[in-house]
C-alpha cells in the first residue's frame, strides 16, 4: 500500500461536497410519490435514444426512468425509447449492462429524441496498491451514510480485525498478552503420512490456550483472508499488521468492492484451500485511469453519485457471502460459521440471501442528513 496517494473517497474527497446518491434517491422518490401522479393526466411524453461504450452502440442495456420501474431493454442497435412519461416534467434516465459503471442522463424534458449516453465499462482486474477508504474519519464512506455508518460500526464485520477472542487465537497470546509455549511436535507416527504430530503441552509451564502462530510458527496463514481481507491482497497477510481501514477488518469499502466470486463450478461452494478473498475478485482503481477514479458495487441501475457506482446484481445473492462463511480445513467442513442472517446453512450457496450484515437505507429513510 503506498502512502504516496490520498486514500480514494466514496465519493472523492477531492470532489466538492459529498452527495449520497441511493438516499438521494430515496429521499426523490419520497416526495415525488406525494408529487405525481395526478390522477387522469395523460402521460404522452417519451424520450428515446442510444446507448452505446467506447465501441460503439450496446445492445441489451437497462434504461431506466431514475426513482422508478419504469424502464426498457437496449435493443440490437442500442436504441430505446420509454414511452408514457409526463411532458414537460423533468427526469433523470439511467443505464446500466453487467461489467458497466451506471450511467446517467440529467434534466431531461420528455417529449426528448436523440439523448445519447455512453457507459464506461469497469476495469476487470485489480489495482493492489490502491488504498482502502476508512468507513470513519477523513475521506471515509462515513461522510455518505452517516447514519448507516454509525450502526454499521457494531457490526462484527467492522469490528473484525480488533475482536480480542480472533486477535487471541490467532498470536497464541491472552488478552494480557501472555504466550503459551510453542507447540512441540513429534515425527509422524504412520510412515505414510509426512505430517508432523503435535504433542500435549508440556506440563508445569503455563499454558494460555491453543492459538494458530504457536503451531504454523514463521506462517501469516488464512485466518486474515476472511477476518482481515484487505491485508490478504494479492497475498496472505498478517491480520496484526492491519492499519488505517483495515484496522475496521472486513469494512465497507472491501465488501463494496467485490466484483465476482469464483465457486466450484459443481458443488457451488468455495474451492478447497480457497477462503475467504482468495475466492473474491477485488476491483481497486487504477491511478491512471482518469474516467474511473473511483468503484462501488451497489444494488441501484440508477444512481451514480461523483464516483463511480455499479449495480452488482451479485450482492443479493448468498454466493457473495459463501468464501468467508464456509470453509474447509484439511478434510474438516466448517459449516458452522454460517451466521444467523443466512438461516440455510445445509442448503448450498445458490440461494437468495434472506438477510445482510447492515441495516439498509430503505430502514434509515429520513435518519440520514443528505
Ligand atoms: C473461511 C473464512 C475464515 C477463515 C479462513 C478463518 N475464519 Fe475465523 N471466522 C470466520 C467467520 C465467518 C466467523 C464468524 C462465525 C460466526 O460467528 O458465526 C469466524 C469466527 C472466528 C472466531 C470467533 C470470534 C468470536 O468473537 O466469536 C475466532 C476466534 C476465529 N474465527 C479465529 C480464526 C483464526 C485464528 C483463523 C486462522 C487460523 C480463522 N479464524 C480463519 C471465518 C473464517
Ligand atoms: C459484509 C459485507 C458488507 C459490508 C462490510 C458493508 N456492506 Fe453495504 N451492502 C452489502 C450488501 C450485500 C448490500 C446489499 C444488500 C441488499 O440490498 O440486499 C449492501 C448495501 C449497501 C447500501 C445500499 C445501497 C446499495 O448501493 O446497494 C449502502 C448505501 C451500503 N451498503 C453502504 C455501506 C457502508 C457505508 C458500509 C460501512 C459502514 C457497508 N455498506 C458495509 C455488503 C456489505
Ligand atoms: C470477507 C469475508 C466476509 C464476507 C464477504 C462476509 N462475511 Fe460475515 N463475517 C465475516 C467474519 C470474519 C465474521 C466474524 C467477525 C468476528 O466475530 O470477529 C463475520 C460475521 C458475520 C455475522 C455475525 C455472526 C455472529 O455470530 O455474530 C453475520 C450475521 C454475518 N457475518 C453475515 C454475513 C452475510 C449475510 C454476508 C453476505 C452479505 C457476509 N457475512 C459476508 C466475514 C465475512
Amino acid at each position: 500500500m503506498s502512502a504516496k496517494r490520498p486514500a480514494r473517497g466514496v465519493h472523492g474527497g477531492n470532489r466538492g461536497p459529498a452527495t449520497s446518491g441511493p438516499l438521494l434517491l430515496l429521499a426523490m422518490a419520497f416526495f415525488l410519490c406525494l408529487s405525481f401522479p395526478t390522477p387522469g393526466a395523460v402521460a404522452t411524453g417519451s424520450v428515446s435514444g442510444v446507448i452505446s461504450d467506447h465501441r460503439g452502440p450496446l445492445p441489451r442495456a437497462t434504461v431506466l426512468v431514475q426513482g422508478s420501474s419504469q424502464g426498457v431493454i437496449s435493443d440490437a442497435a442500442g436504441r430505446f425509447t420509454l414511452s408514457g412519461l409526463a411532458p414537460g416534467r423533468t427526469i433523470t434516465i439511467s443505464a446500466w449492462k453487467d461489467g458497466y459503471c451506471n450511467g446517467l442522463a440529467r434534466n431531461i424534458t420528455p417529449t426528448a429524441t436523440g439523448l445519447h449516453l455512453q457507459l464506461v465499462p469497469y476495469q476487470s482486474k485489480d489495482n493492489f496498491q490502491d488504498e482502502w477508504l476508512p468507513p470513519e474519519g477523513r475521506g471515509g464512506g462515513g461522510k455518505c451514510h452517516p447514519a448507516l455508518t454509525k450502526m454499521s460500526l457494531k457490526d462484527p464485520h467492522l469490528k473484525a480485525a480488533r475482536n480480542p477472542r480472533f486477535l487471541t487465537m490467532y498470536a497464541g497470546t491472552d488478552t494480557e498478552g501472555n504466550r503459551s509455549p510453542e507447540t512441540r511436535y513429534s515425527p509422524p507416527s504412520r510412515f505414510w503420512t509426512n505430517w508432523l504430530q503435535p504433542q500435549r503441552p508440556a506440563p508445569g509451564i503455563p499454558y494460555y490456550g491453543p492459538e494458530y502462530l504457536l503451531d504454523f510458527q514463521g506462517t501469516p496463514g488464512n485466518c486474515a483472508a476472511c477476518h482481515v481481507p484487505g491485508v490478504s491482497t494479492p497475498g496472505d497477510g498478517d491480520p496484526r499488521k492491519a492499519k488505517d481501514a483495515n484496522k475496521y477488518g472486513v469494512h465497507c469499502d472491501f465488501c463494496h468492492k467485490i466484483g465476482a466470486v469464483n465457486l466450484h463450478p459443481l458443488t457451488k461452494m468455495p474451492h478447497v484451500g480457497a477462503p475467504g478473498v482468495r475466492s473474491l475478485e477485488i476491483r481497486s482503481p487504477f491511478e491512471n485511469d482518469s474516467e474511473r477514479t473511483q468503484l462501488f458495487f451497489g444494488t441501484f441501475a440508477d444512481v451514480n453519485t461523483p464516483a463511480n457506482d455499479a449495480y452488482l446484481p451479485l450482492l443479493k445473492e448468498s454466493r457473495f457471502c459463501a468464501p468467508c462463511h464456509f470453509g474447509v480445513f484439511w478434510d474438516t467442513v466448517l459449516r458452522g460459521v454460517a451466521p444467523k442472517p443466512l438461516q440455510r446453512p445445509q442448503s448450498g450457496a445458490g440461494e437468495d440471501l434472506p438477510g445482510v450484515p447492515h441495516a439498509l437505507p430503505h430502514d434509515l429513510q429520513g435518519q440520514e442528513t443528505h
